[in-house]
């Protein structure tokens, strides 16, 4: 596990970022799993300038994100593909077929689960996993749990997650109770993973994650023993660790 530290949001982004971009100049034809949340904003910001400056191509990348509200259309606005076409894939040249999402309507759940999974399998795997982290310490939409999916499934949000998103949704009660996310195999299987966080508020969940206990209760933690992980935090959380 390595720890890199920035100053702020901005040089977190930054450096997540160059990393990102380094791994689609060394491999074009990349395979990137992405985050949604607050965090990673910063991050696609700096890739669409650094694609503008022709700095970046992402026409042979491809992309897995996370995970998908339950019951939201892909046009739904708070809905996760709705994010990452108005924050990311809107202004980058990647190919609409190559951008995937689970899909939110799916009326066959398995189904859903098990074609995202063999989507990425067929895709030869992750190589970089982005990734935040929820409060709690979930990792996608994987909650603390007596026990952790392997693979892509459907989840029931905890409270906290539910009010922590109510934000972009302006009431609780318009929260969606349930997510299809990748399980943490899927999230395992990765390359190499980048987990970014910033803010004073994700001090105390980042140094249970990374001191802690290998724990079902702490989804995060078992990120400790990844082959590959650099977590990517600021100075305030540093200060809290
Ligand atoms: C959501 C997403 C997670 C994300 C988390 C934290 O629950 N499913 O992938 O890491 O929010 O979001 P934020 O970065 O806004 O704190």
């Amino acid at each position: 596990m390595k720890i890199l530290v920035g100053k702020n949001y901005d040089r977190v982004s930054e450096m997540t970022a160059n990393i990102i971009a380094t791994k689609v100049k060394e491999k074009p034809d990349a395979v990137l799993g992405l985050a949604t949340g607050g965090t990673p904003k910063g991050v696609y910001k700096r890739l669409i300038a650094m694609y503008n400056d022709k700095k970046i191509d992402f026409s042979k990348v491809k992309t897995f994100n996370l995970d998908e509200y339950y019951g939201l259309s892909s046009n739904h606005p708070q809905s996760y593909a709705y994010y990452m076409k108005t924050n990311f894939f809107d202004y980058i040249n990647i190919k609409e077929e190559n951008a995937h999402i689970p899909d939110g309507l799916a009326q066959d759940i398995d189904e859903e689960c098990h074609r995202y999974e063999q989507a990425i399998k067929d895709c030869g795997g992750i190589d970089l996993q982005l990734l935040g982290i929820g409060h709690n310490g979930h990792i996608g939409f994987n909650e603390p749990d007596d026990a952790l999916h392997t693979s892509t499934h459907l989840v029931n949000l905890h409270e906290k997650t539910i009010s922590a998103n109510s934000r972009f949704f302006g009431k609780d009660e318009e929260v969606p109770r349930q997510a299809i996310t990748m399980g943490i195999g899927s999230i395992f299987g990765a390359d190499e993973i980048v987990l970014i966080a910033s803010g004073e508020d994700k001090a105390e969940i980042i140094a249970k994650m990374i001191n802690g206990q290998l724990s079902s209760k702490l989804p995060a933690s078992m990120l400790q023993i990844h082959k590959s992980l650099t977590i990517i935090i600021d100075e305030p959380i540093q200060k809290h660790l």
